[in-house]
């Protein structure tokens, strides 16, 4: 009896200092916040293997991998039907030599491959979701050699959001392929407040839309109504768990070259995780120039993980900051109206709000090159529908 009991014991602390390490392992999975490239913004359902592999080739032939860019997922669209041991099947048509075989060609160029699924019964797409084969499913996409699953909420009828994902969390870890686990609820049950320990990223608002603030009749809308609802979700990202405002439309067409520079940069002060969505085989040099700016990509990916704050509001002109490591700041000025705004800014109340001591360089993250330095004030006009951005470099 003594003896069952010691067994007992001894397996119920194992069990749970496994799952502890697993915990640790998946936490550490997204130290800064995830980059990548995803098909939906640009492709809709309409993938297959052949653009995928384009997709992961051009990944490296532009730099996108070497500047982070490095999970290439595939969204809704890829599924057919589930056999009858319930295995789920890709479709034969779009992905002839199935999804292992693309997952090692994407790992043979240096990239993770992500996939997606939906936590109720059908994806968005109508196609088969997980619900009832949480643990089959996430031991296929192991099996795969998937390292990052989008798993959205369509069909989930009466379904609980918070059980729905964490059951899909725990099935994950049982797979024990380490899995970036991106909660796409679209903010619908305040998943900032339940996610931390379940998720890496969970979007906070509904589908971004190619444009500046239009917005759709289902909810979906422009990136500028998308960054008024993330104020006040500060507090709730950091390292291993991030707001995520959606995939970013940068190069989709919808936009201006500005409006794409201000979208960018502000998706950078807010620590969103980067997942470019437009067709990376024929960018121009002017889009390559904004996702590949890599003092900008810096403020995103800095290891402090801060999202950045509204300071600001004056009708049209915005300033954001965004502490990073080291003690310095990002600074950015958005001008959301249609004639240039001319800004003076004196340091002091930067310095004093965030609590910097001495003096600083300011470096203008676009212009690259320094400007100035927080000793005097500085002058500058923000072009219409576009952002200034700026990072306090400590002066040594
Ligand atoms: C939802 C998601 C999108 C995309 C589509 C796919 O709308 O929010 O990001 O994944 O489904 O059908």
């Amino acid at each position: 009896m003594k003896r069952t009991l010691v067994l007992f014991l001894t397996l119920a602390v194992g069990l749970v200092l496994s799952a502890g390490l697993m915990a640790q392992k998946f936490k550490n999975l997204a130290l800064t916040p995830p980059m990548g490239w995803n098909s939906w913004n640009c492709f809709g359902p309409n993938i297959n293997e052949e653009l995928i592999k384009e997709i992961a080739d051009a990944m490296v032939s532009t730099g996108m991998r070497d500047a982070g860019y490095v999970y290439l997922v595939i969204d809704d669209g890829w599924q057919w039907k589930r056999d009858e041991e319930g295995n789920i099947i890709p479709n034969p048509k779009k992905f002839p030599h199935g999804m292992k075989a693309l997952a090692d060609y994407v790992h043979s160029k240096g990239l993770k491959f992500g996939i997606y699924s939906d936590a109720g019964r059908k994806t968005c797409q109508g196609l088969p979701g997980s619900r009832g084969y949480e643990y089959q499913d996430a031991r296929t996409y192991a099996g795969w050699g998937v390292d990052y699953l989008k798993y959205d909420w369509c069909y989930h009828g009466k379904q609980n959001a918070e059980a729905s994902y964490k059951l899909m969390r725990d099935a994950l870890y049982r797979a024990g392929r380490p899995i970036v686990f991106s909660i796409c609820e679209w903010g619908t049950t305040k998943p900032w407040t339940w996610a931390k320990d379940i998720g890496h990223l969970w979007r906070t608002t509904e589908d971004i839309q190619d444009c500046w603030d239009c917005v759709n009749e289902w909810g979906g809308m422009g990136w500028t109504l998308i960054l008024d609802k993330q104020v006040g979700l500060e507090s709730y990202a950091g390292p291993g768990h991030w707001n995520d405002p959606d995939m970013l439309e940068v190069g989709n067409g919808g936009m201006t070259l500005n409006e794409y520079r201000a979208h960018f940069s502000m998706w950078c002060m807010l620590a969103a995780p980067l997942m470019a969505g437009n067709d990376i085989r024929k960018m121009t040099a002017e889009i390559k120039e904004i996702l590949l700016n890599r003092e900008v990509i810096a403020v995103d990916q800095d290891p402090l993980g801060r999202q950045g704050i509204k300071l600001t509001d004056i009708g049209d002109y915005e300033i954001w900051a965004k502490e990073l490591a080291g003690g310095e700041l990002a600074v950015a000025l958005l001008n959301r109206g249609t004639v240039p705004v001319n800004a003076v800014l004196r340091w002091g109340y930067f310095l004093r709000k965030f609590k910097m001591r001495g003096v600083y360089k300011i470096r203008d993250l676009w212009k690259h090159k320094f400007v100035g330095t927080t000793s005097r004030k500085l002058k500058v006009k923000v072009p219409p529908h576009d952002v200034i951005m700026l990072r306090l470099v400590k002066a040594r």
